[in-house]
């Protein structure tokens, strides 16, 4: 018994409309009537209105900054929301110089408890953080006043951090913290040389993050890796200038949490003061482990160290040097890391003497000094690296504890 077409038409018109209705869910453009932005001028209330109109959508729902300039003197965009949120930057968001007109103390923007966010359309976060890394004295002072971070994830799940472009922060551009779920996919990071603290993603206590076809040039670390952090892949970023990739750094704190599952391949770091590196602090609070750790397909363009383990990781000397860290390193392998290098030690395997490192790979590892500071050589300590295909100078050729650098 074949279906009448009276009966067939009514159900194909019917979901012909609720499809084109689902794609029309409207964009909230700040610059409507309804929101009122307009081009140079704050459009911090303009914002959260159409976030909160976002956030309470029960279909998934697109806000859209278009093209132009506009100031935002901060906010945290606030969840748990009713359905998917795409936020278009299309133009550039400008924070105050003065960090003492951002309503808090530590956050440009934040998003916190946010199921299904992406961030996309081109545009820019500028935090205009010139004036505060003049300012800053976290290098020397541990009770310096904390700075505004550009982007701040908080609980984000299931959500992508697409072609946006983080400038000049205050401090760290992205700090992800008890996240799950979020790739970050064409993603910019932009600061100067200079600029102090500026950390590009700094992950802590979050699993199942992906980064990949990033760019990121700044004043500290590329991407730093925090307690807590399990299940990271880094794949085809791109670093520097800037202080390279770091796992860590790891056993200050009584409350951290193990490291594991970290997966970083096809990278190029330039100019950067380390390549890949992992940091412990020497007498750790509390017992904690770094595992599953590796390191593949790297390419080196004058990079100061390019492989370090540094287990006396102790920078203003603010801890107490010569008691051992209590972090065990486990399972790492550093494979196929080519190119060139700055410092003559190339590779410096420093782990601690109460906990040495177990499980550590070197293979086919080929890089080339440039400087005239004698021949290129490596040094180990407290631990036995299984090594392949390594050229004599940089397979350990020097095992007496070596002196920390920070
Ligand atoms: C991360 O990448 C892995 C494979 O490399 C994939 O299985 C996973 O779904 C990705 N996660 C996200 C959040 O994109
Ligand atoms: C690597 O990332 C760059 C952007 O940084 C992108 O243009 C390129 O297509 C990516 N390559 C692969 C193999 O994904
Ligand atoms: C290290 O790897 C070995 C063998 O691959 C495995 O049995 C062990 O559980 C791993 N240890 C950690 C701490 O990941």
């Amino acid at each position: 018994m074949g279906l009448k077409l009276k009966n067939v038409l009514p159900m194909f018109v019917f979901l012909l409309l609720a499809s084109t209705a689902k794609a029309q869910s409207a964009a909230l453009d700040v610059t409507s009537e309804k929101y009122g932005g307009k081009p140079d001028s704050d459009i911090t209330q303009a914002l959260e209105k159409a976030w909160t109109d976002a956030c309470a959508s029960t279909a998934p729902s697109k806000i859209v900054v278009p093209k132009g300039t506009f100031k935002f003197v901060g906010t945290t965009f606030k969840g748990p929301c009713k359905a998917a949120i795409e936020f278009q930057l299309q133009g550039t968001l400008q924070a105050p110089v003065d960090g003492s007109q951002l309503p808090k103390d530590d956050t440009w923007i934040g998003f916190d408890n946010v199921d299904g966010l992406t961030l996309s359309g081109g545009g820019t976060f500028d935090g205009q953080g010139a004036q505060s890394w003049k300012n800053n004295d976290c290098n020397k002072n541990r009770q310096c006043k904390s700075k505004h971070i550009n982007l701040r994830f908080h609980l984000l799940t299931n959500s992508k951090i697409l072609d946006v472009t983080s400038k000049d922060s205050k401090n760290f551009h992205v700090n992800l913290l008890k996240c799950e779920k979020v790739e970050f996919n064409g993603f910019t990071v932009s600061a100067p040389k200079e600029s102090m603290n500026t950390d590009g993603i700094h992950i802590g206590r979050s699993t199942g993050i992906n980064i990949t076809a990033t760019t990121i040039g700044t004043g500290d670390d590329c991407i730093s890796i925090g307690d807590g952090t399990k299940d990271l892949t880094v794949t085809n970023v791109t670093c520097g200038p800037g202080h390279g990739i770091a796992i860590g750094s790891l056993g200050r704190y009584p409350e951290e949490e193990p490291v594991s599952g970290i997966n970083i391949k096809k990278c190029t770091l330039t100019d950067t003061t380390n390549g890949v590196r992992i940091k412990t602090w020497p007498a750790s609070p509390k017992d904690s482990t770094a595992s599953d750790i590796h390191f593949e397909d790297i390419t080196m363009v004058n990079v100061g160290n390019p492989i370090l383990i540094d287990q006396e990781y102790c920078p203003w000397n603010e801890c107490k040097k010569g008691v051992p860290s209590k972090v065990k390193i486990s399972n790492v392998s550093f494979k196929n890391i080519k190119g060139t290098c700055t410092d003559p030690v190339a590779v410096k395997l420093a782990c601690s003497p109460g906990l040495p490192c177990e499980n550590v790979e070197l293979s086919d590892i080929d890089l080339k000094y440039t400087g005239d500071k004698g021949p290129i050589t490596s040094v180990c300590s407290n631990v036995k690296p299984t090594i392949t295909r390594v050229a004599q100078p940089l397979a350990c050729a020097t095992s007496a504890a070596a002196p920390a650098s920070a």
